[in-house]
């Protein structure tokens, strides 16, 4: 079945949320196709005509009491489709609905413990259990027709229901991995409430991406940004698969990738696709055009433009190439601030693009995926567990792990903590975090070396785990493995007299530290 004949759609409306494509790919998770609609560009009556089973209000970071915050027509209330409001979406229903929703004291972030009533909603969640809440204003009464089913230790309305209309509505996340029985939520309220039955997999994408590609890129010459990483190597899989022979990878060092990087990339690639595998060495064009720049943002645009303008290079030298590919993913296009979203990052491959950039189109086949269904369709393509297991590495590499300018001297010190780092952890077994890497700090400390003062860098560690990068708990390393690295680097590394461990979560950190 493919998502366009699917029985079963769901609509997740979306006003502007961090983890809107988080809540689709969620509800995709329990086997039904979901689709996003930006709230400004459907209405009540082309809901009604699309025959959707249930609708999902996203959260958005406006406030509904606000002029011009983001709203809907009420009618859709009257549909008879089930509706789930998330966060902002629950605050907005209980709005248009006649509750009023204020700024509280305190907003609740993070991880909490809410306490549930027996509801369909709610069926097979015990009372009380981990919830995760990120929000400033709440629901101060209860609209006509509703009734609370669960409150949290600030949150007095955490959850509402109106059984009859069928509307329900959840301040916290269920779409977020930190909410204990967030899918069980989900697939109450996907089978239990809406009545779902389809057996929506992911297959489905392979099968509709090939067809749709082969189709789309007949004919034409594709040049792919390789950096050797999950993302990009499963877009050549998958499009190779589409275009064959037309396809060219390019992969560009531009000195910033970890130590030995990219010989590996040459090892894995070269063998494989031969003379379609190119590889630029960038270095001293990079540092170049990165001289005396200390902002993050700043790095990054530079750093996205100078790509491209390498791979146009490229492509000029190739010939008739006229489609750019990229390995961009969900996370890189959310954090890049889209809608209505606020812009955390820009993500090389996505807010650094150039206004005129010299290709003709620009596919980017694992767009609306996050990691995990990455590295899923990876595998399914039939990709080494080795390169599908791989921790991820930013486009702008270590320039955005490198606080204040970037130097060579500095990457020099940061390659060598980032190696060492790496290998304890590798060494020691661990269950192994999702992403681990060295930062080279812009604080200078004291330290001894040998008999003599030292004042030298400090190198932070971070740790991250996470199944989708949207949000990530620091993990908990054992101290053995952060003794070793962090003697090993000060004792090996002269520049550095300081290595400290990166204990903060996503939110309110992002896992890079520009
Ligand atoms: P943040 O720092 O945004 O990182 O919490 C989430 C995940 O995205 C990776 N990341 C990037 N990947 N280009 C990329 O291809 C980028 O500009 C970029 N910035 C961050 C980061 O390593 C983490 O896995």
């Amino acid at each position: 079945m493919t998502s366009e004949d699917a029985a079963e759609k769901i609509l997740v409306l979306d006003f502007g949320g961090q983890y809107d494509q988080l809540i689709a790919r969620r509800v995709r998770d329990q086997h039904v196709y979901a689709e996003i609609k930006d709230y400004r560009r459907i209405t009540a009556k082309e809901i009604k005509n699309s025959g959707y089973a249930g609708i999902i209000f996203t959260g958005g970071p406006a406030s509904v009491y606000a002029p011009g915050s983001p709203s809907f027509d009420p009618t859709i209330f009257d549909l008879g489709i089930p509706i789930l409001g998330i966060c902002y979406g629950v605050q907005l229903m209980a709005y248009l609905s006649g509750a009023t929703v204020a700024s509280a004291e305190e907003g609740e972030y993070g991880s909490t413990e809410v306490t549930v009533t027996p509801n369909a909603l709610f069926a097979g969640v015990p009372e009380t259990s981990r919830c995760f809440m990120s929000h400033k204003d709440r629901i101060v009464s209860l609209p006509v027709g509703f009734e609370v089913i669960a409150h949290t230790d600030s949150c007095p309305i955490a959850a509402l229901a109106n059984d009859e209309k069928k509307l329900y509505g959840v301040q916290f996340h269920p779409e977020v991995e930190h909410t204990e029985y967030g899918g069980k939520i989900l697939n109450n309220f996907l089978y239990g409430i809406c009545g779902c039955t389809s057996r929506w997999q992911m297959d489905d994408f392979i099968s509709e991406s090939v067809a749709k590609y082969s189709e789309e890129l007949r004919g034409r010459k594709v040049l792919l940004a390789l950096s050797g990483g999950v993302d990009s190597s499963v877009t050549a899989a998958l499009l190779s698969r589409a275009v064959g022979s037309g396809l060219n990878m390019v992969f560009v060092d531009h000195g910033m990738m970890r130590k030995d990087e990219g010989d590996y990339v040459e090892s894995v690639f070269k063998d494989h696709y031969g003379a379609h595998f190119i590889r630029v060495n960038a270095a001293d064009r990079f540092l170049g055009k990165l001289k005396g720049v200390t902002d993050p943002e700043k790095k990054r645009k530079i750093i996205g433009e100078e790509f491209i303008r390498v791979f146009e290079e490229e492509a000029l030298k190739l010939g008739r190439i006229d489609v750019l590919a990229q390995g961009t993913i969900y996370p890189d296009v959310v954090e890049s601030g889209k809608g209505g979203a606020d812009t955390i990052k820009s993500h090389h491959n996505v807010g650094g693009l150039p206004e005129n950039i010299a290709f003709g189109s620009i596919v980017e086949p694992l767009r609306d995926l996050f990691k995990d269904e990455v590295r899923k369709v990876g595998s399914m393509l039939g990709l080494p567990d080795e390169l599908v297991r791989r921790q991820p590495f930013p486009g702008p590499g270590l320039a955005v792990r490198v606080s204040g300018e970037i130097t060579e001297d500095k990457l020099k010190i940061l390659k060598e903590a980032d190696a060492i780092f790496r290998q304890e952890v590798d060494k020691a077994g661990v269950d192994y975090p999702d992403q681990y890497f060295a930062v080279l700090t812009d604080t200078k400390s004291v330290g001894v070396k040998g008999d003599s003062r030292a004042y030298g860098a400090t190198v932070a560690l971070r740790a991250v785990s996470t199944d989708d990068f949207m949000t990530a708990e620091w993990t908990r390393l054992p101290y053995e493995v952060l003794a070793a690295a962090s003697r090993r680097i000060a004792d090996e590394i002269p520049e550095v007299t300081r290595v400290v461990y990166d204990i903060t979560s996503k939110p309110p950190a992002t896992v890079e530290w520009e």
